[in-house]
Protein backbone atom coordinates (compact mmCIF):
# COMPACT_ATOMS: atom_id res chain seq x y z
CA UNK A 1 0.00 0.00 0.00
CA UNK A 2 2.56 2.38 1.09
CA UNK A 3 4.69 1.83 -2.81
CA UNK A 4 1.40 2.31 -4.38
CA UNK A 5 0.99 6.08 -2.70
CA UNK A 6 4.32 7.20 -3.16
CA UNK A 7 4.30 5.84 -6.81
CA UNK A 8 0.85 8.08 -7.07
CA UNK A 9 2.58 11.32 -5.40
CA UNK A 10 6.15 10.22 -7.38
CA UNK A 11 3.93 10.44 -10.82
CA UNK A 12 1.99 13.66 -9.62
CA UNK A 13 4.84 15.43 -8.83
CA UNK A 14 6.82 14.20 -12.09
CA UNK A 15 3.55 15.09 -14.39
CA UNK A 16 4.08 18.80 -12.36
CA UNK A 17 8.03 19.29 -12.75
CA UNK A 18 8.30 17.96 -16.75
CA UNK A 19 4.98 19.27 -17.67
CA UNK A 20 5.76 22.47 -16.74
CA UNK A 21 9.78 22.45 -17.92
CA UNK A 22 8.18 21.15 -21.19
CA UNK A 23 5.49 23.70 -21.29
CA UNK A 24 8.31 26.31 -21.10
CA UNK A 25 10.71 24.83 -23.21
CA UNK A 26 8.39 23.89 -26.15
CA UNK A 27 5.89 26.88 -25.52
CA UNK A 28 7.55 29.94 -24.38
CA UNK A 29 10.65 29.57 -25.15
CA UNK A 30 10.87 29.93 -29.03
CA UNK A 31 8.69 32.99 -28.89
CA UNK A 32 10.81 34.53 -25.99
CA UNK A 33 14.05 33.76 -28.59
CA UNK A 34 12.54 35.01 -31.50
CA UNK A 35 11.31 38.36 -29.88
CA UNK A 36 14.34 38.15 -27.63
CA UNK A 37 12.68 39.18 -25.04
CA UNK A 38 13.19 37.12 -21.67
CA UNK A 39 10.00 38.93 -19.74
CA UNK A 40 7.89 36.43 -21.64
CA UNK A 41 9.44 33.63 -19.89
CA UNK A 42 10.09 35.10 -16.39
CA UNK A 43 6.34 36.14 -16.17
CA UNK A 44 5.21 32.62 -17.32
CA UNK A 45 7.49 31.24 -15.01
CA UNK A 46 6.77 33.23 -11.85
CA UNK A 47 2.97 31.97 -12.14
CA UNK A 48 4.14 28.26 -11.09
CA UNK A 49 7.55 28.64 -9.72
CA UNK A 50 6.16 27.94 -6.19
CA UNK A 51 4.26 24.47 -7.46
CA UNK A 52 7.44 23.64 -9.01
CA UNK A 53 9.17 23.78 -5.57
CA UNK A 54 6.85 21.62 -4.17
CA UNK A 55 7.04 19.18 -6.54
CA UNK A 56 10.51 18.73 -6.64
CA UNK A 57 10.54 18.66 -3.05
CA UNK A 58 8.08 16.00 -3.08
CA UNK A 59 9.65 13.91 -5.79
CA UNK A 60 13.07 13.87 -3.81
CA UNK A 61 11.08 12.37 -0.76
CA UNK A 62 9.15 10.39 -2.46
CA UNK A 63 11.95 8.53 -4.60
CA UNK A 64 14.37 8.25 -1.70
CA UNK A 65 12.03 6.36 -0.03
CA UNK A 66 11.38 4.15 -2.91
CA UNK A 67 14.45 3.68 -3.47
CA UNK A 68 14.74 2.36 -0.04
CA UNK A 69 12.27 -0.18 -0.88
CA UNK A 70 14.75 -1.06 -3.95
CA UNK A 71 17.73 -1.38 -1.83
CA UNK A 72 19.44 -0.75 1.51
CA UNK A 73 21.15 2.79 1.59
CA UNK A 74 24.18 1.01 2.07
CA UNK A 75 23.56 -0.98 -1.09
CA UNK A 76 23.01 2.17 -3.31
CA UNK A 77 26.43 2.40 -4.61
CA UNK A 78 27.34 -0.95 -5.71
CA UNK A 79 27.95 -1.81 -9.12
CA UNK A 80 26.77 -5.49 -9.71
CA UNK A 81 23.03 -4.54 -9.63
CA UNK A 82 20.34 -3.08 -12.09
CA UNK A 83 18.25 -1.09 -9.30
CA UNK A 84 21.95 0.52 -7.61
CA UNK A 85 22.84 1.68 -10.90
CA UNK A 86 19.48 3.12 -11.82
CA UNK A 87 19.87 4.75 -8.36
CA UNK A 88 22.93 6.39 -9.15
CA UNK A 89 21.76 8.07 -12.14
CA UNK A 90 18.58 9.34 -10.50
CA UNK A 91 21.13 10.92 -7.92
CA UNK A 92 22.94 12.33 -10.44
CA UNK A 93 20.99 13.46 -12.50
CA UNK A 94 19.40 15.15 -9.94
CA UNK A 95 22.22 16.99 -8.22
CA UNK A 96 22.61 18.55 -12.06
CA UNK A 97 18.96 19.13 -11.49
CA UNK A 98 19.11 20.88 -8.14
CA UNK A 99 22.18 22.78 -8.92
CA UNK A 100 20.82 24.31 -12.88
CA UNK A 101 17.54 25.30 -11.36
CA UNK A 102 18.83 27.40 -8.01
CA UNK A 103 21.55 28.86 -9.93
CA UNK A 104 19.23 29.62 -12.93
CA UNK A 105 17.00 31.27 -10.17
CA UNK A 106 19.71 33.11 -8.67
CA UNK A 107 21.99 34.27 -11.41
CA UNK A 108 20.09 33.81 -14.50
CA UNK A 109 16.35 34.80 -13.50
CA UNK A 110 16.20 37.47 -11.35
CA UNK A 111 18.99 39.49 -13.82
CA UNK A 112 17.12 38.29 -16.86
CA UNK A 113 17.66 40.64 -19.82
CA UNK A 114 18.31 39.96 -23.54
CA UNK A 115 22.68 39.78 -22.14
CA UNK A 116 21.28 36.81 -20.70
CA UNK A 117 19.18 35.49 -22.94
CA UNK A 118 20.79 32.77 -24.52
CA UNK A 119 22.57 31.67 -20.79
CA UNK A 120 18.49 31.78 -19.58
CA UNK A 121 18.02 29.16 -22.90
CA UNK A 122 20.45 26.68 -22.43
CA UNK A 123 19.80 26.29 -18.23
CA UNK A 124 16.01 25.86 -19.62
CA UNK A 125 16.87 23.33 -22.19
CA UNK A 126 19.06 21.22 -19.76
CA UNK A 127 16.85 21.23 -17.22
CA UNK A 128 14.28 20.03 -19.49
CA UNK A 129 16.28 17.09 -20.64
CA UNK A 130 17.63 16.08 -17.45
CA UNK A 131 14.02 15.39 -16.08
CA UNK A 132 12.88 13.93 -19.45
CA UNK A 133 15.81 11.26 -18.37
CA UNK A 134 14.80 11.28 -15.00
CA UNK A 135 11.91 9.70 -15.98
CA UNK A 136 12.83 7.30 -18.69
CA UNK A 137 15.13 6.11 -15.60
CA UNK A 138 12.23 5.85 -13.48
CA UNK A 139 10.58 3.57 -15.59
CA UNK A 140 13.06 1.61 -16.24
CA UNK A 141 13.38 0.41 -12.43
CA UNK A 142 10.07 -1.91 -13.94
CA UNK A 143 10.41 -1.93 -17.47
CA UNK A 144 14.20 -2.03 -18.34
CA UNK A 145 14.56 0.75 -20.68
CA UNK A 146 18.13 1.32 -20.36
C1 LIG B 1 12.72 15.57 -10.81
C2 LIG B 1 13.05 14.40 -10.29
C3 LIG B 1 12.42 13.08 -10.67
C4 LIG B 1 11.57 12.78 -11.70
C5 LIG B 1 11.02 13.68 -12.78
C6 LIG B 1 11.25 11.37 -11.57
C7 LIG B 1 10.41 10.66 -12.41
C8 LIG B 1 10.06 9.34 -12.26
C9 LIG B 1 9.10 8.61 -13.07
C10 LIG B 1 8.29 9.20 -14.23
C11 LIG B 1 9.04 7.34 -12.63
C12 LIG B 1 8.20 6.18 -13.19
C13 LIG B 1 7.11 5.78 -12.22
C14 LIG B 1 6.73 4.32 -12.36
O1 LIG B 1 7.09 3.64 -13.30
O2 LIG B 1 6.07 3.80 -11.47
C15 LIG B 1 9.96 7.23 -11.51
C16 LIG B 1 10.20 6.09 -10.79
C17 LIG B 1 11.09 5.99 -9.75
N1 LIG B 1 11.85 7.00 -9.21
FE1 LIG B 1 11.88 8.93 -9.80
N2 LIG B 1 11.92 10.84 -10.47
C18 LIG B 1 12.65 11.86 -9.89
C19 LIG B 1 13.46 11.78 -8.79
C20 LIG B 1 13.76 10.63 -8.11
C21 LIG B 1 14.72 10.52 -7.04
C22 LIG B 1 15.54 11.66 -6.43
C23 LIG B 1 14.74 9.21 -6.66
C24 LIG B 1 15.60 8.59 -5.57
C25 LIG B 1 16.80 8.21 -5.78
C26 LIG B 1 13.79 8.50 -7.48
C27 LIG B 1 13.53 7.15 -7.40
C28 LIG B 1 12.61 6.47 -8.17
C29 LIG B 1 12.32 5.05 -8.03
C30 LIG B 1 12.93 4.08 -7.02
C31 LIG B 1 11.36 4.76 -9.02
C32 LIG B 1 10.73 3.37 -9.32
C33 LIG B 1 9.30 3.30 -8.77
C34 LIG B 1 8.62 2.01 -9.17
O3 LIG B 1 8.26 1.86 -10.32
O4 LIG B 1 8.47 1.16 -8.29
N3 LIG B 1 13.21 9.40 -8.36
N4 LIG B 1 10.58 8.47 -11.32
Amino acid sequence: MELKVLIILHVLSAATWIGSLLITTLGVLPKAMKQRNPQLLVDFENNFKILQMIALTLQFLTGFRMAMKYAPISQWFATDNAHSYYIQLKLMLLLITILTYVFNRIFVVKKASEANLNQYAIHLILLTFTSVLLAIVGLSFRLNII
